[in-house]
């Protein structure tokens, strides 16, 4: 079976915790695509090139607390405007996105860029606000040092530059269904989520 659920939208909208929620229960494979840039912008403070980072990836750079820090997080959407870098990550995700057995992949470009063809298209989005408060609350979680008006900044700069970029811009695709988890629990947006896809399931 090949079908595939688009997720796109802003940092920290809910894509992460509505994808895995939903690839677990229809059993769909799922693709955090931001982990990838994140991975690269990591490479780049360590002082690799970001095309090179892009096109010599490899599993073990997805792992680590380290691509969780704001600072990565900014790497990320900054190495992310680069069409090369993006270029170099395309074909890893479209055949992820068409793999047997079906597939989740949360980003930017997902509906727009590497899957128009998706069968479920979400853009999950919620006031800059909500959802810097989301973010304030995971970074202090994790223990990092971080300050509500530092998080919202943060947020702010990378939807900026998320949104402003020439290539891939995020953006709802035209017959993306919107979400908008502002005013919605966790188990609402979920729900949501899972009967947009439950409608276009194929069995
Ligand atoms: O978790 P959060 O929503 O904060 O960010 P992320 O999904 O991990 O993405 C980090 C950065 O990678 C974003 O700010 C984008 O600049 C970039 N990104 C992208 O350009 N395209 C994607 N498909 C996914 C992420």
């Amino acid at each position: 079976m090949i079908f595939t659920v688009a997720i796109d939208g802003p940092a920290a909208a809910g894509k992460g915790t509505i994808s895995k929620a939903v690839a677990a229960r229809f059993g769909l494979a799922h693709l955090d695509t931001g982990l990838l840039y994140r991975a690269v912008g990591a490479l780049v403070l360590a002082g690799a090139d970001p095309v090179v980072a892009a096109r010599t990836l490899n599993p073990a750079d997805l792992e680590g607390d380290h691509l969780r820090t704001p600072a990565v997080a900014d790497a990320a959407s900054k190495v992310a405007v680069i069409p090369d870098v993006r270029l170099a990550l395309v074909d890893f995700q479209r055949s992820f996105a068409r793999r047997d057995g079906g597939a989740v992949l949360d980003g930017r470009d997902i509906g727009t860029v590497i899957c128009p063809q998706a069968e479920v298209k979400l853009y999950v989005t919620a006031s800059a606000e909500r959802r810097a408060d989301r973010r304030y609350q995971e970074l202090v979680g994790k223990g990092l040092d971080v300050t509500p008006q530092g998080v919202l900044d943060d947020v702010r700069a990378r939807d900026a530059r998320d949104s402003g970029r020439d290539t891939a811009p995020l953006k709802p695709a035209e017959d993306a269904i919107i979400i908008d988890t502002s005013d919605l629990s966790i188990d609402e947006a979920v729900e949501r989520a899972a009967a947009a896809i439950a409608a276009k399931w194929p069995l």
